[in-house]
């Protein structure tokens, strides 16, 4: 029997004789994706785990995403046996490989083996040396799809002739295998690999660690970043069938998200093979979320197969371009520090030819659709600059597609001018038309205005004549009323721009609609507020505290004997301190003061009831329609005492300077800021910002948030309109501000669509109190940085007096 097998062997093998030389064709057109269990799970192999990993990947939308091969590396051998055939770790796999290789593909996934061109693997078990052909036929009849074959105790012997080897016996055993070459690079394989296998290894082992190099003396391992260093210049060695391996993944194995995200995106432009390494049984969401991202997927699989490359690198920033099939291109920004970078991206910048592919990013001739594969969004087109921020140790990743010829035209409207216009100025809008042509070019440009209520005002059409690579200025000027108005300026060429302007907001009437009552109820409200006890309790936390400040968490029992928190910050020197009262915003996430951030200063940072540190006591829902029916028992009528009773808590404090109480807040904390000032005239200055709350019947014709929820309250308590507005006139900004004592300074941003700055007005319009305001005309529901030390400047005023 012995004798036959063998016989039978040589038979088989002399009549395969002609089809040696070759390795699989039709194995790996794009790179290879899978699951190895080393990088995670290193010699702790067996069948329960490797049955449990098929499962994961069939269950997981792994092999969905393109995760087709199950490997198993180092480890799984047993002994050879009398006649020198391999044979598993029965303990390991009591099933036996046969059985396991069933398994795998009865999950629809392939079946990956390991093995060493040496005698012993790196692992110290049998390699292949001298049996390559046994182990080849031992492989095919296990059902393996995969070979792993590595380098380890192959002194003497030559590596080509060694690979070329196992090639043969692959081909031999006449099952097809993809063949993955791991010799770290050593003999440097993109130089013979081509014909021998699929992928090769272009460097040593890989660990999970963003920027580092690990020494063992005789071997090193190495970080994200080291081993991306090094395949500088192979490129041109990859492509369908034959790709440079810089390592397994490590996705998931201990890095932080974005380095994970930024790893898996280096590979991805690096056209590398996409071999997963970590446990999928306990694996977090964001892993999944990174690893089965399938338009960066798309990238590494993409059908052209050219890989990617370092364009340009600037103060820690690497900027990559892949070239992709269908003329598109994958664009990549690393940066390497650990700092967040802005940085503006200038596409002309990036104008080049690549070589390799034959392709040129023609970036002056060729608009691209910008599609931003993380962010998971369309992001405009190529045209014009953009300033982006990345992360540190993080990328941003874009696909440039469906590139179409530039139009000759080009449209800006220069954003530093004017916004707010006042008095005889009439608002004057600029737009400047380049023709990037040779011949002249006619454009027509159109001008639309409505109020912010969208009620359409007014069209203005202009054209304009422009000289080959020339330009020519268009003015737009009309007179409009004190108020808001939007704008939308557009060409012939399907150009359009969108945004907000302002004239004379501080003349923008926006009747007071308050009851004869108002000022009684405030009155109760408060008396009620002050015959419930504070019971301040003040628990120090130690991890939240530096040497300069120490942090408390605050609680306290404020109207309807509703217990409410705050983070409070005090100096540790002794002394007298202005207090700062911070309100938050609407729903906002609990948020502490840094403790080393304003050092003379004592903050309270409230969270109101249901909201923030109290949201899991929260009985309110989403609060704006609690109890609209009553406006005894409306939610923001405990609100906006529990800010009476913040500065309660600040004014009974030892340490603060009771003169000097400030008060901030952004949204509903600007809403805040201003109730508690009209409320509570123990607040020396304050400075709201982007304020909610005001003018409701404008405001919910306005916009869909909070309008919607209101409304279908409304619907479901019967309430008519009258009756709506009429609760709500007690809490609108525009009721109380009339009795605003303290001087205020208010930012708004101009294309704000959440609190429309209409409706910040029609607060500040009311107040007759020193004020004034800051106009953001770039900013939305937000304020640009620079806000915090203007608003600091306006504090210190009443400091110095
Ligand atoms: C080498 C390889 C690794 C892994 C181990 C197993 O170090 O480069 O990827 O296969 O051997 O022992």
């Amino acid at each position: 029997m012995v004798r036959l097998r063998i016989i039978l062997l040589l038979a088989v093998l002399s009549l395969s004789l002609p089809l040696m030389g070759q390795k699989y064709e039709n194995l790996g057109r794009t790179p290879q994706m899978g699951w190895n269990s080393w990088n995670k799970f290193a010699s702790n192999i067996n069948e329960n785990l490797i049955k449990e990993t098929a499962d994961l990947m069939a269950s997981k939308g792994l092999l969905d995403a393109g995760y087709v091969y199950l490997n198993l590396d180092d480890c799984w051998h047993g002994e050879r046996d009398s006649l020198g055939f391999i044979s598993e770790n029965g303990e390991k796999f009591p099933s036996g490989m046969k059985a396991l290789g069933e398994y795998i593909h009865s999950k629809g996934l392939k079946f990956g083996i390991y093995s060493d061109a040496g005698c012993k693997t790196c692992g110290g078990h049998t390699g292949s040396l001298g049996h390559e052909y046994q182990d080849a036929v031992t492989y095919a009849r296990w059902g393996v799809d995969y070979l792993k074959y590595d380098w380890c105790n192959t002194k003497d012997i030559n590596p080509i002739g060694a690979y070329k080897l196992m090639r043969d016996a692959l081909r031999f055993a006449g099952r097809p295998v993809f063949f993955s070459i791991c010799e770290w690079g050593d003999n440097k394989p993109w130089l013979w690999a081509q014909e021998v296998g699929h992928s090769w290894r272009t460097t040593g082992d890989i660990f999970s660690c963003f920027d580092c190099i690990k020494d063992y003396g005789t071997w090193k391992s190495y970080g994200v970043l080291q081993i991306l260093d090094k395949q500088e210049g192979l490129r041109k060695y990859a492509g369908p069938g034959h790709w440079n391996d810089p390592d397994m993944l490590e996705v998931g194995n201990g890095m932080s998200v974005n380095e994970d995200r930024a790893h898996f995106t280096m590979w991805c432009m690096l056209a590398a093979p996409l071999i997963l390494g970590n446990d999928l049984a306990t694996m977090s969401q964001q892993t999944l979320d990174i690893i089965t991202n399938k338009e960066v997927i798309a990238i590494d699989q993409d059908s052209l197969g050219v890989q990617g490359f370092r364009a340009a690198s600037s103060d820690g920033l690497e900027f990559w371009l892949k070239p992709l099939a269908g003329k598109e291109w994958a664009f990549c920004i690393l940066n390497r520090s650990t700092d967040d970078k802005s940085c503006t991206i200038d596409w002309n910048r990036f104008n080049l030819k690549d070589s390799l592919s034959g392709m040129s990013t023609s970036f002056d001739k060729i608009s691209y659709k910008v599609r931003d594969l993380w962010v998971k969004a369309n992001a405009g087109t190529t045209d014009g600059n953009r300033t982006v921020i990345v992360r540190g140790h993080d990328v941003l990743l874009y696909r440039l597609c469906e590139g179409s010829a530039k139009s000759s035209v080009s449209i800006n409207v220069p954003l530093h001018q004017g916004w707010l216009w006042y008095g005889a100025q009439k608002p004057e809008i600029k737009a400047v038309v380049y023709n990037n042509s040779d011949k002249p070019v006619v454009e027509e440009l159109r001008l639309d205005l409505a109020t912010d209520k969208r009620e359409d005002i007014g069209k203005f059409v202009k054209r304009v004549k422009v000289a080959p690579h020339d330009s020519s200025e268009v003015m737009f000027g009309f007179g409009v009323k004190p108020g808001f108005y939007r704008v939308r300026l557009s060409a012939s060429d399907g150009w359009e721009k969108r945004f907000n302007i302002g004239y004379e907001p501080e003349r923008i009437v926006s009747p007071v609609d308050a009851q004869p009552d108002l000022r009684e109820f405030w009155d109760k409200a408060k008396s009620d507020l002050s015959k419930i006890a504070p019971d301040y309790s003040l628990t120090l936390l130690e991890d939240k505290s530096t040497d300069k400040r120490k942090v408390y968490m605050v609680k306290m029992l404020s109207l309807d004997s509703v217990v409410i928190s705050g983070y409070y910050v005090t100096p540790v020197k002794p002394g007298k301190y202005p207090a700062l009262i911070g309100y938050m915003g609407y729903g906002s996430k609990p948020w502490c003061p840094d403790p080393d951030s304003n050092p003379g200063f004592v903050e309270f940072v409230l969270s109101v009831r249901g909201q923030a540190l109290n949201e899991p006591d929260n009985k309110y829902g989403d609060w704006i329609r609690w109890n609209l029916q009553d406006r005894d028992k409306y939610y923001y009528r405990g609100a906006y005492m529990d800010l009476v009773r913040a500065v309660d808590f600040v004014a009974s404090r030892r340490e603060v300077d009771t003169l000097h109480i400030f008060a901030e807040g952004g949204s509903q904390g600007g809403a805040f800021t201003l109730a508690a000032c009209a409320l509570d005239h123990r607040i020396c200055a304050a400075a709201p910002f982007i304020p909610f709350l005001s003018d409701f019947p404008d405001y919910f014709r306005i916009v869909h948030w909070p309008a919607e929820p209101v409304f279908a309250e409304q619907k479901r308590l019967g309430l008519s309109d009258e009756g709506l507005y009429k609760t709500l006139s007690y809490f609108d900004i525009k009721n109380l501000a009339g009795w605003i004592k303290a001087p205020i300074l208010m930012a708004f941003g101009l294309q704000d669509d959440v609190c429309p700055p209409h409706t910040n007005f029609a607060g500040y319009n009311q107040i007759t109190s020193q004020k004034s305001f800051i106009c953001y005309p770039l900013k939305g529901h937000d304020v640009e940085s620079d806000w915090w030390q203007k608003r600091m400047e306006f504090f210190s005023k009443f400091l110095n007096k």
